[in-house]
């Protein structure tokens, strides 16, 4: 199967062509086809273009991300859980946190339509990972862009070495995605390895303890693995400790960064760290780049 996913994008400081529209700032509709409740406060929203050419064509990277609007409430960046390899829709998973995420909750059920531009950022280098195995390590809301990393992997799967996942949740049901994860690793299309910090009151066979601990559950050849890490700033904090320790090397270490966005293209300078602008040239930086820029990680 021949799947066109879109060149790295360019570093530019301006405001570019997308999918949804020339000018970066206009929308297009996009129906809500299912909602779905992953765990508590956590859904997923699947959309379709109401524009059918737009709905077929629409395509991008792992670890991109779109903006969401609701007229009169606001607009918000969401990573795409979904992958590009399943065409005619896309799925954000979303956490219910301030205007835009309450509006969703309360007020849009299946049918509805919300306003999306996109996708923006930079993605993950998928074309690198070729050959090589991939150790994807999440926590908690993190899993979303990783899934669809994930998805994008398994279905590509024999162009890629070792697909590792290793996902910690605060508890079992915080476990995003869980059946789907469980059943990945029964096929064997990947290895999935997960934790809870605490799994007091729940059935639960995976690990207990911190996400960090399954790095010592598996063997890796880290001349021949890139690793790829989202979570909250804590995670990052000890992950990448870990990972140095397991001697990855910093530039073969992905991360994918949350920053307050509002324009998502470059033009307003509330993503910007220094030079760098973290809805353009990110969300996914390498671990080189995000100690060479403190503030990407720790604000
Ligand atoms: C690239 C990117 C990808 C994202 N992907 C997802 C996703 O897949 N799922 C998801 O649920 N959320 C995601 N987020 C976070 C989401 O965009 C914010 O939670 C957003 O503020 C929700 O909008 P709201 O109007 O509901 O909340 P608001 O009313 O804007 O704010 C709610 C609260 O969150 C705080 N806040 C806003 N933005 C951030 C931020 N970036 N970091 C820390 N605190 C913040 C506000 O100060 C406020 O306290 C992503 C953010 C970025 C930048
Ligand atoms: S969000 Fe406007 S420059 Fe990044």
């Amino acid at each position: 199967m021949t799947t066109a996913i879109p060149e790295r994008l360019p570093v530019r400081s301006g405001p570019r062509r997308l999918p949804t529209g020339a000018n970066p700032y206009a929308t297009a509709a996009a129906r809500v086809m299912r909602v779905t409740d992953l765990v508590p406060d956590v859904r997923l929203f699947d959309f379709r273009f109401t524009d059918p050419a737009l709905a077929e064509a629409f395509s991008f990277r792992p670890g991109q991300f779109v903006m969401l609007s609701v007229l009169g409430v606001g607009e918000a960046p969401f990573s795409l859980p979904s992958s590009p390899t399943r065409r005619g829709y896309f799925q954000l998973g979303i956490r219910r946190a301030g205007s835009v995420t309450g509006y969703l909750f309360d007020n849009v059920r299946e049918g509805d339509v919300v306003g999306i531009r996109g996708p923006l950022g930079n993605g993950f280098p998928v074309e690198k990972f070729e050959k090589q195995d991939v150790l994807m390590v999440a926590g908690g809301l993190g899993m979303v862009p990783l899934r669809g990393l994930l998805h994008y992997l398994i279905d590509l799967r024999d162009r890629f070495g070792r697909v590792i996942l290793l996902y910690g949740s605060r508890s079992p049901e915080q476990v995003l995605f869980r059946e789907e994860l469980e059943s990945i690793a029964r096929r064997g299309d990947a290895e999935v390895l997960l934790s809870v910090d605490n799994a007091s009151g729940h059935p639960w066979s995976g690990r207990v303890g911190v996400v960090t601990q399954l790095l010592d559950d598996i063997q890796l050849d880290v001349s021949r693995t890139y690793a790829v890490a989202c979570g909250p700033p804590i995670f990052y904090k000890f992950m990448m400790e870990k990972l140095v320790e397991r001697h990855f090397a910093k530039d073969r270490i992905y991360l994918s960064l949350e920053r307050r966005m509002e324009c998502g293209v470059g033009k307003c300078g509330h993503c910007a760290v220094g030079y760098t602008f973290t809805c353009l040239h990110g969300p996914v930086f390498t671990f080189w780049d995000a100690i060479n820029l403190p503030e990407l990680i720790y604000e």
